[in-house]
């Protein structure tokens, strides 16, 4: 069968080779994809954009389905289109998406179902939100309702941080028609962990579970990007802590959807908080796979992926599993000069053939030129992935393969994986 993955970042090539990895699978084309899914065997990539030139090329080339990498287009309602033209896909609709595209629906969602998150309150009037900022003080969490790629959350260790960033975004329309409205939360301690399932409306199938480093640099300090390197599993999902996030956080949301007439279909990731005492709260939920979560996940699992969408799409998550490898698998991102603010491109990328020996790389914002040269083309441009028999393996493995990679202004953090590596060793 001929599969569509919609996207051009590292989480689709990932997901797009894994795909290609069944025997059921002839090819995947990959809408508009990057240098890496053009090179990759099975897969082609196809310079598409619309729901309508998408749909259409789905229908002259019968696609079993369609996986959707990104959230623009499950929030502009892809899924709801394909669906409506009796087209197989995997997503959530417009509405069940909300539970990425507006904070303000989750946090509601969350609060009417009981699931564990942080105390908030909602604003779109400044004077309102800066007294609630003095009555609450900091550290406090200011957040854009709407889709900001990932630029969108402050979490302000003073006062004067938070006011800033409710002027920000309420005043100056800093964020555009994202932060015209705005949530303010109370700041969770612990550690974050993703916890990724398939859903098919009714049923979960949790993927393996993984921990991203979003800061830009070592020891978590700098900015906050998409997300600088990934690993998994997680130790800090032990038994314990997966076993209650699902019955309190991941089949309570499930539930919820359905009970409240949006059924969620797709991947649902719920971004946690880990306290002390090994409690989840829910930070955020995203209404696709993560990134860079996807690329150490996908190494790792040993099913068909095809066979498990085909189970969601037939409603049938009940009755399949996953397996996964006993291996860690550690995924280090290459990204630009000056990402995340305004990312470089342009620059030649050299030592691609020689990092394949130790690892995988996945190509996230990446293109060809003229000359057949790799190109950076966007502010995530790599993400290498290694697979080792513990964390420390895998973290070298990872780095081993990175070595020969070079390009101008390349960044990349030097410690994804220590914290499991201190848990676990
Ligand atoms: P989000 O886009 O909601 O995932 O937020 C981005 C990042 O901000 C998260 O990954 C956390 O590191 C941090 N963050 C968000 N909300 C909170 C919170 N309530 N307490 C502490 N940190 C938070
Ligand atoms: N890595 C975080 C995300 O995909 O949102």
């Amino acid at each position: 069968m001929k599969l569509l993955v919609i996207g051009s970042g590292g989480r689709e090539h990932a997901l797009a080779w894994k795909l290609a990895q069944s025997a059921k699978v002839s090819t995947v084309f990959v809408a508009p994809g990057n240098a890496g899914t053009a090179q990759e065997p099975k897969l082609q990539n196809i310079p598409l954009n619309t729901h309508e030139e998408l749909m259409a090329f789905c229908r002259e080339n019968h696609i079993a389905f369609t996986v959707v990498g990104p959230e623009a287009p499950l929030a502009a309602g892809i899924v709801d289109d394909f669906r409506r033209a009796g087209l197989p896909i995997f997503g959530p609709t417009r509405t069940a998406a909300q539970l990425e595209s507006s904070k303000d629906f989750a946090k509601a969602f969350m609060a009417r179902h009981g699931i564990p998150t942080a105390a908030y309150q909602t604003f779109e009037n400044a004077e309102a939100a800066h007294d609630y900022v003095k009555q609450k003080g900091a550290p406090i969490v200011i957040k854009a309702d709407g889709l900001a790629a990932g630029k969108g959350v402050i979490v302000a260790l003073n006062e004067a941080e938070a006011h800033a960033a409710i002027d920000d975004m309420l005043l100056d329309n800093k964020m555009g028609n994202a932060g015209a409205r705005v949530v303010i939360e109370d700041f969770l301690q612990g550690e974050e962990a993703s916890f990724i399932v398939m859903a098919d409306g009714e049923n979960v199938l949790p993927m393996a579970t993984s921990q991203d480093h979003k800061r830009l640099l070592d020891n978590d300090l700098g900015p906050n990007t998409g997300g600088m390197g990934a690993y998994s599993p997680a130790p800090v999902v032990t038994p314990e802590v997966y076993q209650r996030t699902m019955d309190e956080i991941i089949l309570p949301t499930i539930r919820g959807m359905k009970a409240d007439g949006m059924p969620f279909t797709g991947f649902l990731y719920a971004g946690l908080m880990i306290d002390s005492n090994g409690a989840p709260r829910t930070v955020e939920f995203n209404c696709r796979f993560g990134d860079p979560e996807t690329q150490p996940i996908m190494s790792r699992l040993d099913s068909d992926l095809a066979e498990l969408i085909q189970a969601a799409l037939n409603q049938r998550l009940d009755q399949v599993d996953a397996r996964w490898k006993p291996q860690t698998a550690v995924g280090v991102v290459l990204a630009a000069e000056n990402y995340p603010d305004s990312p470089k491109k342009g620059d030649v990328i050299e030592g691609l053939e020689n990092a394949a020996r130790h690892g995988k790389v996945f190509h996230a914002g990446t293109a060809a030129d003229a000359e057949g040269n790799i190109i950076t083309n966007g502010g995530r441009v790599l993400c290498v992935v290694g697979l080792g028999d513990n964390v420390s393996d895998a973290k070298q493995q990872a780095y081993a393969a990175l070595a020969p990679i070079r390009f101008n202004g390349m960044q990349y953090r030097k410690d994804i994986a220590d914290k499991a590596i201190q848990r676990k060793g």
